[in-house]
């Protein structure tokens, strides 16, 4: 067994028994292998006796997930309509060029701030009330 899928193992073990315990055991695999790969879905499959269909499908489904790792810092940026109201469209060009190669920028669609958009996320901190001075503060200095 590799020293990923021991650790895989290790997790699905500690919510073991819990009532739903697919979403707890993939965020903590994201946060500690920086993705839920085909290999890790396949062990989950196995452990929680579901199809890798039925994994696959809650990985894809949801944003914070991803099939590979990505070492850069990500931004999201929520683009759905309170935001579109509150004009982040018009700050999208002005990230993008700030993000280049070395942030990942990424839509999401609400945050729950909808009534102080626009709004974005680095890591577990929410940003509200974004202008084009704070988005791309926000972005150059994301690590
Ligand atoms: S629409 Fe942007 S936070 Fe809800």
């Amino acid at each position: 067994m590799t020293t990923k899928e021991l650790r895989i193992t290790e997790i699905v073990a500690e919510h073991a028994g819990r009532e739903g315990p697919l979403l707890p055991i993939l965020h903590d695999i994201q946060a500690e292998l920086g993705c839920v790969d085909a290999e890790s879905e396949a062990l989950i499959a196995l452990a929680l006796n579901l199809s890798r269909a039925d994994v696959h499908g809650v990985v894809s489904f949801y944003h914070d997930f991803h099939d590979h790792a990505d070492p850069r810092p990500e931004v999201q940026i929520c683009r759905a309509e309170a935001c579109k109201a509150r004009g982040v469209e018009a700050l999208v060009p002005g990230a993008e060029k700030a993000a280049g190669d070395r942030v990942k920028l990424t839509t999401v669609y609400c945050l729950g701030l909808c009534s102080a958009g626009p709004a974005a996320r680095h890591g577990d901190r929410l940003h509200a009330r974004l202008d084009a001075k704070g988005i791309n503060h926000l972005i150059e200095t994301a690590r």
